[in-house]
C-alpha cells in the first residue's frame, strides 16, 4: 500500500532492519527519523535505499540557504525518496532546497526526491506560538507556510489529521500532505501522547496523500498484520 508509511522510530539499526524486512510489500516507505539517524548515521538510509524502499528522511532542515542547500544535496545522493525541512526557514530557504534535489538528482541520474515541508509543529499550542511572536490560530499559520512551500516549489507540507482538509481546499489535488497522528479504526486505539488523531481512512478522506504510522504497526504483537489491517482501511476508503 503506497500510501502507508511507517516510522521507524526504533533505536538501533538492526530492529530497523528487521521490521522494514517483516513490513515490506506490505508498506509504502519508511521513515527515519532524528532518533534512528542520529544514532546508526546515514548507512540506514543507503541500507534500505539499496533494497528499493522508499526512505522518508524526517530531519526538518532548518537553517541558512545554503546549509540546507548541502544537507538537501546530502541526503538526495544517500537515496532518500522524500525529505523535509522546516517552512519556517523561509521562501529562499525552501527554494533552495527544491532546486538542489531536483538538481543533484538530475546529475546523479536518479529520481528528484519529494520535498516536503512541515509548518507549525503539532505540539505548538496557539500560546507556544505566541511566545515565538507569531500572533493568530495556528491554522492561520499552518495555512500561511503551506501557501509559502507551494509558491517556493516543495512538493507537499507534513500536517496533522486535523489541518488536511483545509490544506488541500487551499493548495490543491496535486499538493502532498503527509499526515502522522493516525489512531483508532484499523490503527491501535492507544493514543500514547498523540492528542488530535484520525483513523486511516478518516485521514485519507480528509485528503492526505500519504499517512505516516508508527507504535500502531511497530509495537504490535504482529506487525505485518497490523500493517495489512490499515492497507485494507486505507483501500476502502479510496472506494
Ligand atoms: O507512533 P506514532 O504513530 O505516533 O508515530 C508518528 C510518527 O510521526 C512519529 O515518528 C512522530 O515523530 C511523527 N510526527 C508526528 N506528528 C507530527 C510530525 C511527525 O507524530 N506533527
Amino acid at each position: 500500500m503506497d500510501k502507508l508509511l511507517i516510522a521507524l522510530d526504533v533505536p538501533s539499526g538492526g530492529e530497523a532492519l528487521q521490521l522494514a524486512d517483516t513490513l515490506r510489500g506490505s508498506v509504502g516507505g519508511f521513515k527515519i527519523g532524528n532518533q534512528l539517524f542520529t544514532a546508526e548515521g546515514p548507512v540506514i538510509v543507503r541500507t534500505l535505499a539499496a533494497k528499493g524502499d522508499r526512505v522518508f528522511l524526517d530531519l526538518k532542515f532548518h537553517d541558512i540557504p545554503n546549509t540546507v542547500a548541502s544537507a538537501v544535496a546530502a541526503a538526495t545522493s544517500l537515496g532518500a525518496w522524500m525529505i523535509n525541512v522546516h517552512a519556517a526557514g523561509g521562501l529562499k530557504m525552501m527554494q533552495a532546497a527544491a532546486e538542489t534535489a531536483r538538481r543533484t538528482a538530475a546529475a546523479e541520474g536518479r529520481p528528484a526526491p519529494r520535498m516536503i515541508a512541515v509548518t507549525v509543529l503539532t505540539s505548538m499550542s496557539g500560546e507556544a506560538l505566541a511566545q515565538t511572536g507569531v500572533s493568530g490560530a495556528v491554522i492561520e499559520q499552518v495555512s500561511r507556510l503551506a501557501k509559502l512551500a507551494q509558491h517556493a516549489g516543495l512538493d507537499g507540507v507534513v500536517a496533522s489529521p486535523q489541518e488536511t482538509s483545509v490544506i488541500r481546499a487551499l493548495c490543491g489535488d496535486a499538493f502532498e500532505i503527509v499526515t502522522p497522528g493516525i489512531r483508532g479504526g484499523s490503527a491501535s486505539t492507544t493514543k500514547n501522547d498523540q492528542e488530535r488523531t484520525m483513523s486511516p481512512g478518516e485521514a485519507i478522506a480528509a485528503g492526505a496523500s500519504y499517512i505516516v504510522v508508527g507504535r500502531p504497526v511497530i509495537a504490535a504483537p504482529d506487525p505485518r498484520k497490523a500493517a495489512e489491517r490499515i492497507a485494507e482501511e486505507i483501500r476502502s476508503a479510496q472506494n
